[in-house]
C-alpha cells in the first residue's frame, strides 16, 4: 500500500468545516428538506451583489449549509446550475488567519482563484482555491471578524 505523508503544519491540523454551499435555483423551495431535517435558518437571506448571489443560511451542528441563489444571469451560481443542475457547491473550511493561510497554500503550489480575499457572507473574508486543484471540489477558505 502506497504510504501517504501529508505535510503537518499545526494551523492546519483538523480545520473545522465551516459550511457547505449549496447551489438551488429557488431558496424557498429548496429550503424544505433541510426544514423538515431540523436545521434552522441563521439570520436573514442575505444578497451579495458582487457574486449576484443571494445566501441563505442554515445552522447544521456546529457547521452552516449556505444554500445560493443566484440573482442575476451572470452569476457563477447561474452557470453552475445551466451546466450541473442544483447541489453541491463548494466546501468552506474556518481558518484562523485567512491572509496567512492563502500565502502558505500559494508557497505549497496551491491554485487559487482568489489571491486576494474579499467579502463574504455575514463579515467574513473568504478565499476560493481552483477545482481542478480540489480535485473536482470548489473548495472556500473562511475568517469570521
Ligand atoms: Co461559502
Amino acid at each position: 500500500m502506497r504510504e501517504t505523508r501529508l505535510p503537518k503544519h499545526p494551523k492546519l491540523a483538523g480545520l473545522p468545516l465551516d459550511h457547505l454551499g449549496i447551489a438551488v435555483h429557488d431558496l424557498d423551495e429548496t429550503s424544505l428538506p433541510y426544514r423538515l431535517l431540523g436545521l434552522v435558518q441563521v439570520g436573514e437571506d442575505e444578497l451579495i451583489s458582487s457574486q449576484g448571489v443571494r445566501v441563505r443560511t442554515l445552522q447544521a451542528g456546529e457547521s452552516l449549509i449556505e444554500l445560493l441563489e443566484p440573482t442575476t444571469d451572470e452569476s457563477p451560481i447561474a452557470a453552475f446550475l445551466t451546466k450541473r443542475g442544483p447541489g453541491l457547491h463548494h466546501v468552506a473550511f474556518r481558518v484562523d488567519d485567512l491572509k496567512e493561510a492563502v500565502e502558505r497554500l500559494a508557497s505549497q503550489g496551491a491554485r487559487f482563484i482568489d489571491r486576494e480575499p474579499r467579502a463574504g457572507r455575514a463579515g467574513t473574508r473568504v478565499a476560493f482555491l481552483h477545482p481542478q486543484w480540489g480535485v473536482g471540489v470548489l473548495i472556500e477558505l473562511v475568517e469570521h471578524q
